[in-house]
């Protein structure tokens, strides 16, 4: 055995809050004792702050392959666990994209090494053109849980209902479910806008997408799983509409699910106006309103899951003109001071946006966001909720510098993180 004692904190969960010091073993990956007083081979003073289950992102881009000068699933998931995260699920629109046996198997290999356990997403179309199926059966045999043709939406109607119907009659062994993601944007419609059509795409002089571009998608899922009778999870939920119509789905007994993101909650399209492609993201910023409505869907459980949408890009690329430039920002290392910044909830309902809620609809439930008992996974991190800081891109330890959230001072942060047993994350830095 080779033990760590976080020791002096409190501990949040979902079995409630109490006092005890958490002891973990790396050799075994697990907690093998919660209680008062307790040692180990290592001691970690923890006073002060919160040790809960680590967190799970459902959205990330890594980059790789294909795009490696931007990210790595070797830095990512650095990222990943300086903010807590101990599984990330990587998005397909890699380069070649992730609808092979071939390419998964690569993205596996590299992330058995990483920071935190890396869970790739399978296309649900070939190449993610939406028209061919991908080997949906061959992929899922590879751990793939999540199927999503992330970056761009699944177009066709009909396309997407044979996705469903196939998706449902897949059975995994470990009777994990599977989930088909939507990155709800009706194409025809956002085409050739570059940030959230309204008062502001209008005194910039820049083309917009219509929050109908996302509703209509999340309207026509909506139907299309009710017509299935398969789950569909909404990515990045971004608009007052959306959330309306998937809370209106709930209420009428759909299992649908659904997510959204720290800038979708933070930040409106008012930050466009310097034309600074920092905030250029898909879906777009959109209104103060729009931010409400997210936040009020976060409260009230009709959106699941906080998920980062973490999307680096070099600082070449966006420092090309806002029209030109590629949309998306970074958001592993700051998803938790933001959520703790801007929403009105408690600590340990934060927790659970970030933890055991995404740990579910990700098919991870069994090693991720379990309560905090002798036996369980020792996938943990530790928060100080009081710390405050400065957010800089150049000290993050992604490979991009894309943070919209640059020179903010946000109070709350992780100062430690245990990956199987292993404290990977100690005082904020990665330990290897
Ligand atoms: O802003 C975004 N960036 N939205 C997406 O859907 C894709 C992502 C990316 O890959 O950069």
């Amino acid at each position: 055995m080779s033990t760590t004692v976080l020791k002096g904190g409190r501990i949040i969960d979902q079995l409630g809050e109490r006092s005890g010091d958490v002891v973990v073993d790396h050799e075994s990956g697990v907690i093998v004792n919660v209680g008062p007083d307790l040692s180990g081979d290592t001691v970690i003073d923890i006073s002060g702050c919160v040790v809960a289950p680590g967190f799970v992102d459902l959205h990330v881009h890594l980059r790789q392959p294909g795009n490696e000068a931007a990210e790595t699933i070797e830095t990512g998931s650095r990222a990943a666990a300086r903010g807590g995260f101990t599984a990330v699920v990587a998005m397909p629109n890699t380069t070649p994209c992730m609808d092979s046996a071939a390419v998964i198997n690569d993205v596996l290999a590299a992330g058995a090494s990483a920071l935190c356990e890396i869970k790739p997403s399978g296309s649900i179309s070939v190449g993610r053109e939406g028209h061919e199926l991908s080997p949906m059966a061959e992929l899922a045999a590879l751990g793939v849980r999540m199927f999503t043709d992330d970056g761009s939406g699944v177009q066709d109607a009909q396309f997407m209902r044979r996705a469903l119907e196939y998706a449902g009659s897949l059975y995994a062994d470990d009777g994990v479910p599977f989930v088909l993601a939507q990155h709800c944007e009706v194409a025809a419609l956002s085409a050739g806008g570059v940030m959230h059509e309204g008062e502001w795409s209008a005194r910039l002089g820049l083309g917009g997408q219509p929050s109908e571009a996302e509703e209509l998608m999340v309207m026509r899922d909506i139907a299309l799983s009710r017509l299935t009778g398969v789950r569909v999870h909404f990515q990045h939920l971004s608009t007052a509409g959306s959330v309306a119509m998937v809370r209106a789905a709930k209420a009428g007994g759909l299992a649908v699910t659904a997510e959204a993101t720290p800038h979708h909650f933070s930040l409106t399209d008012a930050t466009c106006a310097g034309y600074d492609p920092i905030f250029k993201v898909h879906p777009p910023l959109r209104t103060a309103s729009d931010v409400a409505a997210v936040k009020a869907g976060l409260a009230d459980g009709t959106i699941d899951a906080i998920a980062t949408d973490h999307a680096p890009h070099t600082p070449d690329s966006k420092e090309l003109p806002f029209d030109q430039a590629p949309p998306g920002m970074l958001g592993l290392e700051t998803a938790l001071a933001v959520a703790l910044d801007e929403l009105d909830l408690p600590l340990a309902d934060i927790i659970g946006l970030l933890s055991w809620r995404p740990a579910e609809i990700a098919g991870l439930a069994a090693r991720h966001g379990r309560s905090i008992q002798d036996g369980n996974p020792a996938n943990l991190c530790v928060i100080d909720p009081f710390v405050t800081w400065q957010v800089s891109g150049t000290d993050m330890a992604s490979r991009a510098r894309n943070t919209p959230f640059e020179g903010r001072t946000l109070t709350g942060r992780v100062r430690h993180t245990v990956f199987g047993g292993e404290v990977v994350v100690r005082d904020g830095e990665a330990t290897r």
